[in-house]
């Protein structure tokens, strides 16, 4: 048996799903904001997925995970309780600072609300207010509600749809947010790259600092290879080793968003070839993947927005 045991497993929806793994160790020395670089299996690629949650008495890391290409959706059908991983990384990247301050604001945005998670828990620990802006499309994609309640002092929620709490993203969440407290000392942001754009330009008048995690395309995840660099404040930085916090109002988000479709038609390709795979050896299986049928088609939704359909 490896280290790295399912020990649970939860669908949120048809595309999103969360796998608790066995690590003690991982376990011990995970702090918010620090992510793993995760192979399924011994060929299998290796993708970075942020630790959304870590229990120190039993062992496990919580990954919570997007079905958007090839790999999340190849672990979305392999990954089951009982199984194991077969490589876990980490954990990477510098841990969030997690400062003294009274009131802070933890904003999550599709996948991004599981990310913020350990963000809101630490600053309630640390003696903060804590206000939790959560935003989905709709109710039905609503998840951890019980454990931002558990943690936070005001709880705002958020949906496209109207269907629980504000109707909009959470750029009215942090409106409202901004307006009942003017006192605010602290943002703190994960979800998509215009997710967090937003939220940085709703407090850049307002001059609070506000704290983005970025998620550029990563290779090795150990500041060698270039590909996760970002540009912060006209500067380059890589995001493994440099962050993945950095000052959303010196993020030059727009840079971010054109580096992560530079793979679009590898992407694409990788995921036809993977299906047709599966298709030849269980031709029973219905796929829920739909292959686009042009590049265009193809742009992969960002891994932490809510992909169609989920
Ligand atoms: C620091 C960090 C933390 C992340 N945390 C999570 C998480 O908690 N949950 C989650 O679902 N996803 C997370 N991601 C994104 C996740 O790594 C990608 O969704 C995954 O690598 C996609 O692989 P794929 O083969 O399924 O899809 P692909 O078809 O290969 O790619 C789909 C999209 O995912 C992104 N992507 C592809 N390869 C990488 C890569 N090597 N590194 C980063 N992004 C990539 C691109 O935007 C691409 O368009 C994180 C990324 C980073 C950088
Ligand atoms: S992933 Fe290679 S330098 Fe960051």
């Amino acid at each position: 048996m490896s280290n790295f045991e399912i020990v649970a497993r939860e669908d949120f929806s048809d595309v999103t799903y969360l796998l608790e793994v066995r690590h003690p160790l991982m376990a011990k020395a995970a702090r918010p904001g620090q992510f793993v670089i995760v192979m399924s299996h011994p060929h299998g690629e290796r993708i970075p997925l942020t630790i959304a949650d870590f229990d120190r008495a039993k062992g496990t890391i919580t990954l919570v995970i997007q079905a958007v290409g090839k790999t999340t959706k190849e672990m979305q059908q392999s990954c089951v309780v009982g199984s194991s991983l077969y490589g876990v990384t980490g954990p990477m990247g510098i841990p969030s600072h997690i400062g003294k301050v009274k009131k802070v604001a933890c904003v999550g945005g599709g996948l991004g609300v599981a990310p913020i998670f350990p963000h809101a828990r630490a600053f309630k620990d640390n003696g903060a207010y804590v206000i939790g802006i959560v935003g989905f499309r709709t109710k039905e994609l609503m998840f951890w509600e019980d454990k931002f309640r558990a943690c936070c002092d005001q709880f705002i929620v958020c949906t496209d749809d109207g269907s629980a709490g504000i109707k909009g993203n959470v750029t009215a969440g942090i409106k409202k947010a901004l307006r009942d407290h003017p006192d605010i000392d602290e943002f703190v942001a994960i979800g998509p790259p215009i997710m967090m754009k937003g939220c940085a330009e709703a407090t850049r008048a307002h001059k609070i600092k506000t704290m983005v995690s970025l998620n550029p395309l990563m290779v090795d995840g150990t500041g060698m290879c270039g590909g996760c660099r970002v540009k912060i404040g006209g500067e380059v930085k890589f995001a493994c080793v440099d962050g993945p916090d950095f000052d959303g109002h010196q993020v030059d988000f727009d840079d971010l968003m054109t580096r992560l479709r530079r793979f679009t038609e590898q992407e694409r390709t990788a995921v036809e070839r993977w299906s047709e795979n599966c298709r030849m050896t269980n031709p029973l299986q219905t796929l829920k993947t739909r292959i686009p049928a042009t590049t265009e088609e193809a742009e992969f939704p960002d891994p932490f927005d809510e992909v169609r359909g989920g």
